[in-house]
């Protein structure tokens, strides 16, 4: 960017963030420098660490160019890049709890976080407890205790979508002492204003819409002052560091986010509205659709909805028919993750502790930037494939 202006829209910031042609003879984006050397020029400079770099696993340009762009694209101190999604999630929960320490995670929280929870924070000293994500308040407050350093947030939830009410809880936490860590992967910094809203901890997989094209596998822990420090030296004495051609893929892919955002959030919304009103969908989880029960805390907090969702088909339709219906899309692929170009299908894998799931089978979406008529066309040959299978 020619002129670091502080007042661009975020739409803008992505397509220029990082960028210095002019340092680099021209080229538009950044460099990737691949090394873990780095030579200083004489043993003195080496004696006392001088100079801007001093190992690859510790900084370069190009892991401070992708660190750098998610950090202001949150309008945060700080953004640690690591290898997935998942070790954000373990980073932003260990990076701030000591032995002793007690925390709060929702019930809906992301399926392999939650194992990382059940796993390994009891071999460190740390206890836990899973709360219904949309407990009142007041029942949150009681499960407080003098040890209770953290509170975790993921909204809307894995697969289920719950929302939670952030603000009160952010103020709860606050009050007691507790930090809160937030997973904001779904909305991304362009829908969920995470610093706005006194988010401690910001946990993003870019994974999904940062690098967006379903090749790369990367994370971020975003914070503010003290934490953002803590968190750095955690990932450092840990050698948390991830590859310069995933960098760079990461922010090659962030200066298209905010189109591949839109294009999504319009996809989900046309196929979700098409899947509510066929007969065999009995709920929708879509957080941007009325009918939603957290649509409320939705439309007061975030600006848009990304293109993940879910529906619930009736129970009585045996699985062989669902399969019929999916495994004959052409467009739809049946796999892990989401956020990348392209549409996906899968069936969620649940594992709660306090809440339930009414009967009937639970199918995940992710629409990718295709066109929605052809998405709608898939699926609607789909649905005849479903009933045909049950006559
Ligand atoms: C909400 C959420 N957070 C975190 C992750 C983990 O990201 P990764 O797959 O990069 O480890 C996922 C993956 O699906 C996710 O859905």
């Amino acid at each position: 960017m020619k002129n670091k202006d502080k007042n661009i829209s975020k739409s803008t910031y992505v397509v220029h963030a990082s960028t210095d042609p002019l340092s680099h003879h021209g080229i538009v984006n950044v460099p990737v420098y691949h090394t873990s050397t780095i030579l200083k020029p004489n043993l003195d400079d080496y004696r006392n660490s001088r100079g801007k770099y001093d190992y690859g696993r510790i900084g370069t340009p190009t892991s401070e160019a992708s660190e750098k762009a998610v950090a202001e694209l949150y309008q945060m101190d700080d953004a640690v890049a690591t290898p997935s999604g998942l070790s954000a999630i373990s980073l932003g929960i260990l990076g701030v709890l000591s032995s002793g320490d007690h925390a709060l995670f929702p019930d809906s929280m992301y399926g392999s976080g939650r194992r990382f929870v059940e796993h390994i924070l009891p071999r460190i000293g740390v206890s836990f407890d899973f709360y219904d994500p949309q407990t009142s308040v007041e029942d949150l407050s009681s499960m407080i205790s003098d040890q209770t350093a953290l509170i975790y947030l993921e909204s809307p939830g894995s697969q289920t979508f719950e929302m939670q009410d952030i603000p009160a809880i952010v103020r709860l936490a606050h009050d007691r002492n507790c930090l809160v860590a937030c997973d904001n992967t779904w909305a991304t910094a362009f829908y969920f204003n995470a610093n706005a809203h006194n988010i401690d901890v910001v946990i993003e997989a870019g994974t999904k819409y940062i690098s967006g094209h379903s090749d790369v596998s990367i994370g971020y822990v975003v914070s503010n002052g003290a934490t953002a420090k803590q968190i750095r030296q955690y990932a450092k004495l840990n050698g948390i560091c991830v590859a310069p051609d995933d960098h760079y893929l990461t922010l090659r892919g962030m200066r298209t986010m905010r189109v591949r955002l839109l294009a999504s959030q319009e996809n989900a919304l046309a196929v979700a509205s098409w899947l509510q009103d066929q007969p065999e969908v009995i709920a929708m989880r879509h957080p941007a659709l009325p009918s939603h029960p957290g649509h409320h805390h939705w439309k007061r907090d975030f600006t848009g909805s990304s293109g993940l969702f879910s529906f619930m088909l009736n129970p009585e339709i045996p699985f062989s028919a669902i399969d019929a219906m999916v495994d004959g899309l052409a467009l739809f692929g049946i796999g892990d993750s989401w956020g990348g170009h392209e549409s996906l299908i899968n069936q969620a894998k649940i594992k709660r502790s306090i809440t339930n799931l009414p009967a009937g089978t639970l199918l995940r979406i992710y629409t990718g930037i295709e066109d929605k008529d052809d998405l709608i066309n898939d699926l609607t040959a789909g649905m005849e494939r479903l009933r045909k299978a049950m006559t």
